[in-house]
């Protein structure tokens, strides 16, 4: 078996000689992969893939149309990729431009999970420093939404909002348009003037973008996954206004989608991934992937990769409705510096990770100078790695080296593509549905509920202004007790904001505090 191959038309090459793949484990795991490779044949020609959703899974259409189920989606996204194209020509050339000034010089993307976490990840990587500057608002803190207006100041006449959001309700991503627009309200500046919206046609999004007129719609279907979405607008919309070549881009998603469709798994790259990920884990993820990238315009990559590999493969349950209880880790953020923190740790610590080293050949555009005769500091960034890599060898761990000639976006779009399909080549391994987040959906509705406590909670104590009561007696008050330890936590945070009118007398323990109205 050969552990190493290079996929000349991807710019990637993979080694997975130190995963201990044995020929016993690729025989076992043949019959396996060769129904997961059929599994994927079936969701690229439009099977419902996600049945929990009752949703095809498309992304791979996104970057070979041609491939798509149908004349329809094929259509749907040359349209999009040429509007993308056009609108952002538009904006940098400012031939689009904003309502006070003569061109948009910063860009904000209002966005969370899948929405944010791709586009974060490409900018940082592939973004020329003279690009326009791109801001996230990727929560629903108050104090982060402040330190990006504090960063943009008087620029925001200048600046192009694009507010994604897949369903169009997701609640941090409203809230921070919200936010944005009494910005621009409050400098005098039409909020649609200014911003584009990134959503499934008919959401709530896009029925606002509508009515109010906002500068341009662009579409995302029910059949791309919020993180597998990079690909669509959501990932090139963004990347195009910063001037990074999406043709090259989906270029390379489409060269190394071409390697990942071959039905071979011992040279089909995210079929050897997967395999690894299987052998390292036992297939029930006991060990964590850390992703150790040698490149600072890479360090994103492990917190892109943790919510594609995590929230695609945590699920309690198979696809046959039996409890497992999978997933898979993920952590890591960049070499040498991760070897200053926990890599003491992978190296002498539990055997509970194998590593996912990422080196890039080239070091820098232009010439290195020499740190010491024939040495250079791109020399010793690699050399850190290959050490490392040895190190962790010699103590018994496993890892996998992917290496990238360049970062480039041919190659960035390899990069994610091969992961894309790793995970759900993974997914059929382990039998679960790689493609819907009930977890997710729980954490959503679950803060919409402690908001309604808190209507109820503000109405009782505005009905009795004069009372001081507990947390567990306000709870009782309006019929929560069952949430009484909630009711204290949103008195405590209610009293710390002055503009509330919510007043705490301090007592011991913490629970005796009592609470009332100004
Ligand atoms: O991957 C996913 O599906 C999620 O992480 C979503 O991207 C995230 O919840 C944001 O959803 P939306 O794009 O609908 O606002």
């Amino acid at each position: 078996m050969i552990f190493h191959h290079r996929y000349n038309t991807t710019g990637l090459s993979l080694d997975v000689g130190l995963m201990r793949l044995t020929d016993g484990f690729i025989a076992e795991m043949t019959p396996r992969m060769n129904s997961a490779f059929e599994e994927m044949q079936a969701l690229e020609s439009g099977k419902i893939a996600n049945p929990d959703e009752n949703r095809m899974v498309g992304h791979y259409w996104l970057r070979a149309p041609r491939l798509s189920h149908t004349p329809q989606i094929r259509s749907a996204i040359e349209k999009s990729v040429a509007d993308i194209r056009s609108f952002a020509a538009d904006v940098r050339d400012g031939r689009t431009c904003p309502e006070k000034t003569d061109r948009f010089r910063r860009i904000i993307v209002v966005g969370i999970g899948g929405s944010a976490l791709g586009p974060q990840f490409v900018s940082d990587a592939l973004a020329d420093v003279r690009a326009a500057p791109i801001h996230f608002f990727d929560n629903t803190d108050p104090d982060g939404f402040d330190r990006v207006f504090n960063v943009i100041g008087s620029e925001l006449s200048a600046t192009l909002a694009v507010i994604i959001s897949k369903s169009g309700g997701t609640r941090e991503t409203h809230n921070g348009m919200i936010e944005l627009r009494h910005r621009y309200e409050s400098a005098g500046l039409s909020f649609p003037r200014h911003t584009v919206a990134i959503t499934c046609e008919g959401s709530a999004l896009d029925r606002r973008a509508i009515d109010e007129h906002w500068l341009r719609r662009f579409p995302i279907w029910d059949w791309v996954g919020g993180r597998v979405s990079l690909t669509s607008a959501v990932g090139l919309l963004p990347a195009a206004i910063q001037g990074i070549d999406i043709d090259s881009f989906l270029a390379g998603a489409a060269a190394c989608d071409v390697c990942t469709r071959v039905p071979d798994l011992r040279s089909n790259p995210a079929a050897l991934l997967a395999l690894s990920w299987y052998s390292a884990g036992g297939g029930t993820g006991r060990r964590a992937m850390v992703v150790l990238p040698y490149k600072d315009r890479l360090m994103l990559f492990g917190r892109y990769l943790q919510q594609l590999v995590m929230e695609s493969l945590g699920k309690s349950h198979d696809r046959s409705g039996r409890e497992v209880r999978q997933g898979l880790t993920v952590y890591g953020n960049k070499g040498s510096t991760d070897q200053h923190a926990y890599v003491q740790q992978l190296r002498d610590g539990p055997d509970d990770f194998f590593a996912t080293f990422l080196a890039v050949l080239r070091d820098r555009d232009g010439r290195s100078i020499e740190i010491e005769p024939d040495v250079t500091s791109g020399d010793y960034l690699h050399g850190f790695l290959l050490g490392t890599r040895r190190a962790l060898a010699d103590a018994g761990r496993r890892s996998l080296t992917i290496t990238l000639d360049e970062v480039s976006p041919r190659t960035v779009g390899a990069l994610i593509a091969l992961f894309e399909r790793a995970v759900g080549l993974y997914a059929s391994l382990v039998n679960v549905n790689a493609y819907h987040q009930p977890g997710v959906e729980a954490g959503k509705r679950a803060a919409d509920r402690v908001i309604e406590l808190q209507h109820r909670l503000f109405a009782a104590l505005r009905a009795d202004p004069s009372a001081r009561r507990t947390g567990i007696e306000w709870a009782a008050a309006i019929q929560a007790s069952d949430h009484a330890d909630d009711i204290h936590y949103l008195l405590c945070h209610l009293s710390a904001d002055p503009a509330r009118g919510v007043v705490r007398d301090p007592a011991a323990p913490p629970s005796a505090d009592r609470f009332g109205m100004k």
